[in-house]
């Protein structure tokens, strides 16, 4: 098939290049000339696992292009996907002037009465495929003839790519036999599971989604707060919750909150569509409100090692996206922790694989260190904000000479409380067991 992808971002990207992998011939637009003319010469604007790979190989075979003339490239397609952004307003609800903008612009195209199917799969709020096909019916004849569906995304940054090839589910919103038909063919070779609902309905399971994973997290930190309180230890819990088939295993690790371009900015937009629709969803704020404390929870261990007067100090950072295998800051906890610790005064240095550039978009006055060594040199502190695989292999006893006090605040639980305490380190996590006095082997200067 003939599909332009409008937006492209991470998911407009990625939906391309795995649209064109199974053999479409795709059009990536976007309104910024220099990431088209990056795209066209083979650099990817934004870090993502296999993505170059895939991308280089299918423009070499002619199934990809990119431009940034989005009235050429919805004339010569039949299925348009809008993946732009829809970035949350102050008050929390979805800003969707770059949808009236794509209408606007792809509208001429449309008036030479081909069926066009146009996809929303950017996350939008649920009725916006009803507001948006008034908003084409606004700027057609009647004789324009096209569909709007919605395909939302279930991608998650680091593992694109093979979330959409191997994906749970398709979920597609149709109301039309030939916007059911067009998607069915498409998405076919995926052999997924697909469920067909109405518009609202496909609309509304992405925000549900979204919300019910970033409620899981800040259950299992909230169960976290009661472990550190009773001397139990999360990593079990969560464990022995998370074998219940009915609850499942992921997105239980207590940490130091969500972060991303999704969950936070999903979870505001579903409680102001709630609010509009006359519901007060008071569970998701309480999700909010806890992800937010587990930010403070972890800037206060720092506090309660160090004082509240950081002045002299020196925290060493490891990990600044908001997960690994991205270089994604955006709602990032190293983004919100970091200046807390700077408020008070203190040095910082950070390390992280990739996110050292979009860092620097990001966080001001700190120290760009070359690997997470040069981070501990001299530092009071460390501190672990990303669970990157590379930490997993530190050289711990080379890690202490390098520091000035032995301590690690771990937001990440990524090391064992034992074995770090018998090398010499206080160590602190997220809702796992202080040490026992006689088991603790602190070390102070
Ligand atoms: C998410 C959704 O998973 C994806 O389906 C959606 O379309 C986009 O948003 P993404 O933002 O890429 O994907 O990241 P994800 O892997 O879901 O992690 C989100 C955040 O939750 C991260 O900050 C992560 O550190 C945190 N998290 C995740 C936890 O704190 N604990 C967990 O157990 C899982």
């Amino acid at each position: 098939m003939n599909i332009a992808i409008i937006g492209s971002g991470y998911v407009g990207l990625v939906t391309g290049a795995c649209f064109a992998h199974l053999g479409n011939q795709v059009v990536c637009v976007d309104n910024q000339q220099s990431k088209i003319e990056k795209l066209r010469s083979g650099v990817m604007p934004i870090y993502e696992p296999g993505l170059d790979v895939l991308v280089k190989t299918n423009v070499a075979e002619g199934r990809l292009s990119f431009s940034s003339d989005i009235e050429d490239a919805t004339r010569e397609s039949e299925v348009v996907f809008i993946c732009v952004g829809t970035p949350p307003k102050p008050n929390g609800e979805a800003d969707l002037s770059a949808f009236e903008h794509v209408a606007a612009s792809m509208a001429p195209a449309m008036r030479d009465g081909r069926y066009r199917l146009i996809v929303e799969k950017s996350t939008v709020p649920v009725r916006t495929g009803e507001w948006l096909t008034g908003l084409f019916r606004s700027h057609l004849p009647e004789s324009a003839s096209f569909d709007i569906a919605s395909n939302p995304e279930f991608l998650r940054e680091g593992s694109a790519i093979k979330d959409f090839l191997s994906t749970d589910r398709v979920v597609l919103g149709v109301n039309s036999d030939r916007a059911a038909g067009v998607l069915v063919k498409l998405y076919a070779p995926l052999n997924a599971p697909i469920l067909m609902t109405d518009l609202n309905s496909a609309e509304l399971i992405k925000h549900a989604s979204n919300a019910f994973l970033a409620m899981k997290i800040s259950f299992i930190n909230a169960v976290a707060q009661v472990c550190e309180r009773t001397g139990a230890d999360i990593s079990k819990v969560a464990k022995g919750v998370g074998l219940d088939k009915r609850i499942g295993e992921e997105f239980l690790k207590a940490g130091v909150g969500y972060g991303g371009a999704c969950f936070p900015k999903d979870v505001s937009a579903f409680i102001a569509i709630a609010a509009q629709h006359g519901y007060d969803f008071e569970l998701l704020k309480a999700v909010e409100n806890i992800n937010h404390q587990q930010r403070h929870h972890l800037a206060d261990k720092v506090f309660a090692a160090l004082g509240h007067d950081l002045a002299g100090k020196t925290i060493g950072v490891l990990g600044l996206a908001f997960k690994p295998n991205t270089d994604d800051m955006r709602g990032a906890p190293s983004a919100e922790i970091i200046p807390m610790f700077q408020e008070l005064d203190a040095t910082v240095r950070v390390y992280d694989p990739v996110a050292h550039e979009t860092a620097k978009a990001v966080l001001d006055n700190v120290h760009y260190c070359q690997n997470p060594y040069e981070v501990a040199e001299g530092a009071d502190c460390l501190v672990v904000l990303t669970e990157w695989a590379e930490f997993n292999s530190l050289n711990w006893p080379y890690m202490k000479t390098l520091l000035k006090r032995p301590l690690v605040v771990d937001g990440r639980n990524l090391f064992d409380p034992h074995k770090m305490r018998t090398l010499g380190f206080e160590y602190y996590s997220i809702g796992r067991p202080k040490a026992r006095p006689s088991e603790a082997v602190t070390v102070t200067d």
